[in-house]
């Protein structure tokens, strides 16, 4: 089974990244022919500081490789040295429908919150197609965020192998529902655009602060608390095991329960989870060259299926030679 998704360089990643995305690339790359990229051209649609891109780049690299991403098993490369793919996009948009783009909830959310309407942002999907079809994904790990666009880059496959003949494989989406949405600090979806994320690499006072930073009510030590509709205990969930977390309910359900205790489970299971990472992160982030060096292997190996995929629908599309 072949596997592919694609990380925006967007700035530090925090849990919700982890739990929505990162954990499972990570655990997939065992027993799966794997290719991860971090989408560059695609945060090209926002950033436009190329000193704040770059660095954003080299942090998601650094953050995936200390956390265990194995170079040698899975084909970790950067989307713009991978020039196939921005070839093989104006392929797939001179069969790519007017209508199908217009529909993106995404461009629309993004243009009503204030992002400029550019050429690029319409057709970030044509952009995200090429980079599946290009290796012959069979199945694309993605936040629930992203389910449009899979959708999008299966009906431009499919439009394209009608009109040439089988040339792409059509992907399937695998969406995780269980940790669709991590909560932040308040509550709410986290993420960065609501400040009140808690990054995966913050350690020792950063970390406590954002960790006593979570919203909690009011009740008073002695009652009896649901622990359902509590911010600390939904994050603590997603690291503790089934066991952990009927005994915490019973805590929470029999009164007498300080929320600054689970806080400090919280914490003491980010470092428990983080800690090794942070320390290989460190050694790492000395050595950018050493990055550089894996990302260029890992494109190699992407290049392997890309040239092949692009010389087929050149080809068929009557432009090869
Ligand atoms: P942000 O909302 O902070 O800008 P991104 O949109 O860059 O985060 O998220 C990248 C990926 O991380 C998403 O496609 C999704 O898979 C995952 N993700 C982000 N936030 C969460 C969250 N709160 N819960 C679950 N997954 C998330
Ligand atoms: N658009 C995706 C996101 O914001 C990132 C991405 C780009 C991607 N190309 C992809 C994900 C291809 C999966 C497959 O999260």
């Amino acid at each position: 089974m072949r596997i592919l998704s694609g990380i925006q360089p967007t700035g530090r990643l925090h849990l919700g990244n982890y739990f929505g995305a990162m954990k499972q690339h990570i655990e997939l790359q065992n027993g799966h022919d794997c290719y991860y990229f971090i989408a560059n051209y695609h945060a090209l649609t926002s950033i436009t500081d190329p000193a704040v891109l770059k660095e954003y780049t080299l942090n998601v690299a650094l953050d995936y490789l200390a956390r265990g991403l194995d170079p040698q098993k899975v084909a970790y490369y950067r989307q713009s040295d991978l020039q196939e793919v921005t070839e093989l996009t104006w392929l797939l948009c001179c069969v790519t429908p007017m209508g199908l783009l217009e529909r993106a909830h995404s461009y629309k959310d993004k243009t009503a919150r204030g992002m400029q309407a550019t050429h690029g942002l319409f057709s970030y999907p044509v952009l995200m197609a090429a980079d599946i079809l290009i290796v012959d994904a069979d199945l694309v790990p993605v936040g629930k965020d992203q389910k449009q666009h899979l959708e999008m880059t299966r009906d431009i496959a499919i439009k394209f192998n009608m009109l040439y003949g089988d040339t792409f494989v059509v992907p399937e989406p695998r969406i995780e529902e269980e940790t669709a949405a991590v909560p932040g600090l308040d509550g709410q979806k986290m993420s960065k655009s609501y400040n009140n994320t808690i990054e995966i690499f913050a350690e020792g006072k950063e970390l406590k602060e954002r960790v006593m930073a979570i919203v909690t009510d009011s009740a008073p030590v002695d009652a009896p608390k649901d622990p359902d509709t509590n911010n600390v205990f939904n994050l603590l969930k997603l690291f503790i095991t089934k066991e952990e977390q009927a005994e915490w309910r019973q805590k929470f359900t029999a009164g007498g329960l300080k929320y600054s205790d689970v806080k400090k489970r919280l914490m003491q299971r980010i470092d428990e989870t983080f800690g090794t990472a942070r320390e290989k992160r460190k050694e790492l982030a000395a050595h950018p060259e050493k990055v550089e060096e894996i990302l260029a292997f890992g494109v190699e190996k992407a290049r392997k299926i890309a040239s092949k995929t692009l010389e087929r629908a050149r080809n068929v599309c009557g432009v090869g030679k």
